[in-house]
């Protein structure tokens, strides 16, 4: 017998976007769904949410959405947002149809500017959504940088004294590393996720972002043949290297 969580079919179709329960009975009652290649007739049958269940349950013949719990990395593009509160398309239009009816829905981990690319997590999964982002975790996330002005060489000093201050702020930043690439290209390594941070922090010193892509979260690299709009169901080892030091 399995030790899995069990839930009712149509609970479980519904909450991953399929339709209200009435038309997941429908669907039942006309052979649509099938576990293990047999029929699964009645809607009200409780199944087991083994983590195989997505090889096994298929709706019209199509292997069923990933369960719950689910964990994805996106290479957001320049020009989306990932705020109702901002104009423009969301990230959300770039998934499935189907997931963005998902309950629990979705939410971005954090949050990436319309102008900034890169490296973008989201999950269904709340408490993994909150250890993440939490001040406790320190997940580093590292951004590449293109500047307007020549960096001058004592930029890495003042981010890594912890005492920058951002305009309209009372508390002064966490140290941020600098790694310099050349005289207007460099990336930057911080903890926090103060709001518009980057570009906020190089205005403080007098100069100006061009180009913020994002590449790295914890230890987990935005893979190199991920392509922008593109999105990928993270591994429990994808997971578990946000988590690594890079
Ligand atoms: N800092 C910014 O300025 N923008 C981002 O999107 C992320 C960090």
């Amino acid at each position: 017998m399995s030790a899995a969580k069990s839930v009712r079919l149509d609970k479980l179709l519904a909450n991953l976007g399929y339709g209200s329960r009435r038309e997941i009975q429908t669907l039942a009652r006309a052979g649509a769904i099938r576990l293990d290649g047999a029929d699964l007739v009645d809607a009200g049958d409780r199944i087991a949410l083994d983590p195989d269940l997505p090889d096994r349950l298929t709706i019209d013949g199509a292997p069923v959405d990933p369960l719950p719990g689910l964990c994805l990395m996106l290479h957001k593009p320049l020009g989306v947002t990932c705020s109702h509160k901002e104009a423009g398309p969301l990230v959300y239009g770039l998934l499935p149809e189907r997931w963005r009816r998902r309950d629990p829905p979705l939410s971005t981990v954090g949050r990436l500017d319309k102008e900034t690319s890169g490296l973008l997590l989201l999950t269904d999964d709340g408490a993994l959504l909150h250890r993440i982002i939490s001040p406790k975790a320190q997940v580093a996330k590292r951004y590449r940088v293109t500047l307007d002005r020549p960096l001058t060489g004592g930029e890495a000093a003042v981010f890594a004294a912890g005492t920058l201050m951002l305009e309209g702020e009372d508390r002064p930043l966490l140290p941020v590393h600098l790694d310099v690439a050349d005289a207007t290209h460099c990336a930057v390594t911080l903890t926090e996720g103060r709001y518009h941070q980057v570009r906020r922090m190089f205005a403080a010193i007098g100069n100006h972002v061009t180009a913020l892509h994002r590449d790295r979260v914890g230890g987990l690299d935005l893979p190199a043949d991920l392509a922008a709009g593109d999105y990928r169901v993270m591994t429990a080892g994808d997971v578990a290297a946000v988590f690594a030091a890079a």
